[in-house]
């Protein structure tokens, strides 16, 4: 049966979209936008809801997003951090595959699928690991995964990265179904080398820690799979550049015309390592937080359009676990909750356009994992959405985070900007703070090649 109405019509924004800010409304009929036009142009709705003028981005893609759940639910699991992201404006995330099982072979994938079915609030879209057996990569691929991830200092099978035959089967392997391969660049001979020659000095726990995490190590692992992809044509994508040498290296491949895109975390925008010494636990992550300068070029490289996505690298731990003594303690924090409020201080502070920050965080993400539409608010695209106030102060506080992760390096910051209301396909998920959704409600990406 045809109906004359459409399912919402959300009236009194201000849409944010590529040619310019659109004053008026918009119309969702099956979760897809059906219409962006000034109010009277609206149809009737069964459902409308007052936008009271705040500014209507398309909702975040976060393509960097330890959800853990299955035997490291006690950190986080599929629905708290499905809330958190919702909470943080974030409709679609990107899981990665270093959990426990490993997200390497079809049988852990399917299993960790099905868990999240019951329990995801937003969109979710998988990352894998290699599986040891090479005729996995396809049957992987048509189970719909954005892409494979390597950590060559952790494998998570039976892989040496650094044996090149071995490595340029996989990417080759990862070509041939068209996905693109996203690398934690560091290398484990070169940690194991440096701990124990800075162990011998009389160095504090931070000075081994960042000592045995150098630039120079992120730089080296960026251009050796560089080097690989240009051998296989596979697309490599950087996780979480922190350094300048780093850029440096990007920047010279991307010049000459290397298929090679990057990322980078708000906390290496942001935090240097003097944090470590100030939060101790709560500031180590990997790669580490580094200098000034660091930061300073990666601004820049950001502005430039060298990096191509900004994504949280959500990695939760629990508070026992980040009590632990210095090198015992695990790295990362959560940080789906402080990734927009963050970054639209930085708009509020004129530091950050508007295009750019939807650019690194909905329309880029969007295009290099081949979300179909998804990353804007055009007619034909899905309706997820963020409602966000530019002008509401507020300070970071991990005590209201739905993470079960509650603690942040950004705890205390005074922040401007705030997601009001996240839509998934049309439907508000979450309104001033409140996840108003159930578990399950939310849909799983799989990607057609
Ligand atoms: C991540 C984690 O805890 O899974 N930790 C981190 O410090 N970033 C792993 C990773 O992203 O490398
Ligand atoms: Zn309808
Ligand atoms: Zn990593
Ligand atoms: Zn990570």
């Amino acid at each position: 049966m045809i109906s004359s109405t459409v399912d919402l019509v959300l009236k009194n924004a201000k849409i944010f979209t590529f040619r310019g800010i659109v004053t008026g409304g918009l119309a969702v009929e099956k979760g897809k936008i059906v219409k962006l036009s000034k109010e009277p142009e609206l149809p009737r709705a069964d459902e409308t809801v007052d936008a009271k003028g705040f500014l209507l981005l398309p909702g975040l893609i976060d393509s960097h997003v330890h959800l853990r759940d299955m035997e490291l639910s006690y950190k986080e699991d599929f629905y708290s951090g499905t809330c958190a992201a919702a909470a943080g404006g974030i409709t679609t995330v990107i899981d990665m595959p270093n959990t426990v099982p490993r997200t390497s072979s079809l049988k852990a994938l399917r299993e960790k699928k099905q868990e999240a079915r019951k329990k995801i609030v937003i969109n979710l879209a998988f990352y894998a690991g290699f599986p040891s057996r090479l005729n996995e990569v396809e049957k992987m691929a048509k189970e719909g995964i954005v892409g494979f991830k390597i950590y060559p200092h952790d494998p998570l099978e039976e892989i040496d990265w650094n044996n090149e035959e071995q490595a340029l089967s996989y990417l080759k392997a990862a070509e041939k179904n068209n996905l693109p391969v996203s690398i934690h660049p560091d290398d484990l001979e070169t940690i194991n080398k440096l701990q124990s020659e800075l162990k011998q000095q009389k160095l504090s726990d931070i000075e081994v820690f960042l000592g045995s995490h150098p630039a120079t190590t992120e730089k080296k692992a960026i251009v050796k799979f560089t080097e690989w992809g240009t051998k296989t044509g596979c697309h490599i994508h950087i996780c979480h550049v922190s350094s300048v040498e780093s850029l440096t290296a990007i920047k010279e491949e991307q010049n000459r015309g290397t298929k090679l895109t990057c990322e980078t975390t708000p906390h290496h925008l942001l935090l240097t390592k003097e944090e470590i010494k100030k939060q101790s636990t709560f500031a180590k992550v990997l790669p580490p937080l580094r200098t000034r300068n660091d930061n300073t070029a990666l601004w820049a490289a950001l502005l430039e359009g060298i990096i191509n996505t900004l994504a949280s690298d959500h990695a939760p731990h629990s508070l026992s676990e980040k009590e632990k003594p210095f090198p015992e303690a695990p790295s990362g924090f959560p940080g789906l909750e402080t990734l927009l409020p963050l970054m639209l201080m930085k708009v509020a502070h004129g530091d950050l356009r508007l295009e750019k920050l939807v650019e690194l965080t909905s329309s880029s993400p969007a295009k290099i994992f081949k979300l179909k539409n998804k990353g804007m608010l055009l007619k034909g695209c899905d309706a997820d959405m963020v409602l966000v106030d530019l002008k509401e102060k507020w300070k970071i506080d991990p005590e209201k985070f739905y993470s079960k992760s509650k603690f942040t390096p950004f705890n205390g910051w005074k922040v401007t900007g705030k997601a009001k209301m996240t839509f998934i396909k049309g439907s508000c998920v979450m309104s001033d703070e409140q996840i108003i959704t159930h578990r399950g409600t939310g849909s799983i990406i799989n990607i057609k090649l």
